[in-house]
């Protein structure tokens, strides 16, 4: 499969989750999982976005830094100007928060809900030099989308 079909199958079963969503948790954790089982990123994970602070939330990978501040960081950095942020290189961007020194490139995708309002960041990170490009960068933006309504249900 090729990326575009694997980013279209993780989609699809991702918008089927969307669906019979219940529990933040369970709907994020299983998105992860999702991408996880089509791609070998070395990590992927949501940190919610709380209080003015990002707080590790569902990922497949190794043990991850638990909270991270607006002040620097690539996660920070999508925060703050609502907008994905691609990494070619982690070691050349400055503040970067390195959870595990075997990443070498990283995207971050803001997660919105229905209002417009930030509620997380999908945070993938590869162990491979400029891992993701404008095709990641789409079709994460279209996955991240699908999410904005399990954020203005009640279980959160
Ligand atoms: N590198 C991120 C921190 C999170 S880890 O990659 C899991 C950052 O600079 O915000």
């Amino acid at each position: 499969m090729n990326k575009q079909e694997s980013y279209k199958w993780a989609s699809k079963r991702i918008r089927a989750q969307v669906q019979r969503h219940v529990d933040i948790v369970a709907t994020c954790a299983n998105t992860t999982a999702i991408l996880k089982e089509y791609f070998e990123f070395f990590w992927v994970g949501f940190y919610f976005y709380r209080n003015e602070h990002l707080i590790l939330g569902p990922f497949q990978g190794p043990p991850a830094c638990v909270k991270l501040t607006l002040d620097k960081g690539v996660c920070a950095q999508a925060v703050k100007e609502r907008k994905t942020i691609l990494v070619p290189n982690v070691h050349d961007f400055p503040g970067h928060v390195a959870c595990d020194e075997r990443s070498n490139s990283e995207i971050v995708i803001p997660t919105f809900d229905s209002n417009g309002q930030i509620r997380a960041v999908l945070d993938i990170d590869s162990i491979h030099f400029d891992s993701f490009d404008d095709t990641d960068q789409n079709y994460l933006e279209q996955i991240s989308g699908q999410l904005a309504s399990i954020w203005n249900c009640a279980s959160e």
